[in-house]
């Protein structure tokens, strides 16, 4: 049961194509607490991401994301939620700062399993003219260690279905209270 006192609150990081969005919602449902994509609010507030990318720089992104991060925390305090983020929101010092003391999944996936889930996508840190899956494994390797900062557990999504997972997050978030 969520309480006004206790609200589950959960944050979401990992890499692009993790699963961060089927599971969490999944996760959201089950807990019986909101759902917060920051990505979604962003686009909803200010237009496609790959537009504000070309537009106003990817810094530019970033602000606007830890703005939504800090909005969605500030939401789940008083009603719970399950919160989550676009794969670079922990390359800000800021932004991880939030997530102190926060329960925190990473959501790891491998190469392998990860080719499938780009395909058609609309990532703009992927575009261009690099093999996609050789791109993202080069920008997993080097946000590694701040979703290992950041995380409180760390859950693989590579070659299991998304409910199984989404049920040991909630059986791990439980456990917590
Ligand atoms: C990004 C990941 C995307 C989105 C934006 C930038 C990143 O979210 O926030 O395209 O820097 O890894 P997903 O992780 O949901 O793909």
């Amino acid at each position: 049961m969520t309480s006004e006192a206790d609200p589950l609150t959960l944050v979401l990081v990992g890499p692009m194509a993790a699963g961060k969005t089927s599971v969490g919602r999944r996760v959201a449902r089950r807990l019986g607490v909101p759902f917060v994509d920051t990505d979604k609010r962003i686009v909803a507030a200010h237009g496609p991401i790959p537009v504000i990318f070309t537009e106003h720089g990817e810094a530019h992104f970033r602000d606007l994301e830890r703005v939504e991060v800090l909005e969605a925390l500030s939401e789940a305090r008083s009603e719970g939620g399950v919160i989550s983020l676009g794969g670079g929101a922990v390359t800000q010092a800021d932004t991880r700062d939030l997530l102190k003391d926060q329960p925190v999944v990473f959501l790891t996936v491998s190469a392998d399993a990860v080719a499938d889930r780009l395909r058609g996508g609309n990532r703009p840190l992927l575009a261009g003219g690099e093999d996609p899956v050789e791109r993202w494994k080069r920008i997993f390797e080097e946000r590694r260690r701040w979703y290992a900062e950041v995380a409180s557990t760390t859950f693989d999504t590579s070659r299991r279905p998304m409910q199984k997972i989404a049920d040991e997050i909630v059986a791990w978030r439980r456990e917590q209270r």
